[in-house]
């Protein structure tokens, strides 16, 4: 799976966001060591809380799928670029220390870094 591909399947799951409140979608596709790919998006709840972003979507179907071993996660929203919220970061990095992270946007480009990158000195116990 290249990176292109990867952006353009976050970029086909982004459309099944559930963000009435917000209005904002935004689509994962998160990259494991053996090829498999975990999308996600962001789900509203009326209640604000329960909310969940669409990179949390993804690690967490991936976990609970048994995964441990992350490559690669894409980003997208409708933005150029879409970058990570702080708690999503920390949960990327606790679960995958080496991320890389592809930030697009609709048209399909995208900018990389990684997660330490966005992480920086990062809390860890
Ligand atoms: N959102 C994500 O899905 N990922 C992020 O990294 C930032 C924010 C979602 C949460 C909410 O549903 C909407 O975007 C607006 O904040």
């Amino acid at each position: 799976m290249d990176d292109r591909e990867l952006m353009r399947l976050a970029n086909e799951v982004r459309e099944r966001a559930y963000a009435p409140y917000s209005g904002f979608k935004v689509g994962a596709a998160l990259l494991c060591g053996d090829g498999a790919v975990f999308t996600g998006v962001n789900i509203e709840n009326a209640a604000f809380g329960p909310s969940i972003c669409a990179e949390r979507t993804a690690f967490f179907k991936a976990i609970s799928e048994g995964r441990r071993d992350f490559v690669k996660i894409a980003v997208t929203c409708d933005r150029a670029y879409c970058q990570p919220c702080g708690v999503c970061r920390q949960v990327m990095i606790e679960h995958a220390p080496e991320l890389e992270v592809l930030m697009g946007s609709l048209d399909g480009s995208f900018k990389r870094t990684t997660i330490r990158e966005l992480l920086p000195e990062a809390f860890a116990l």
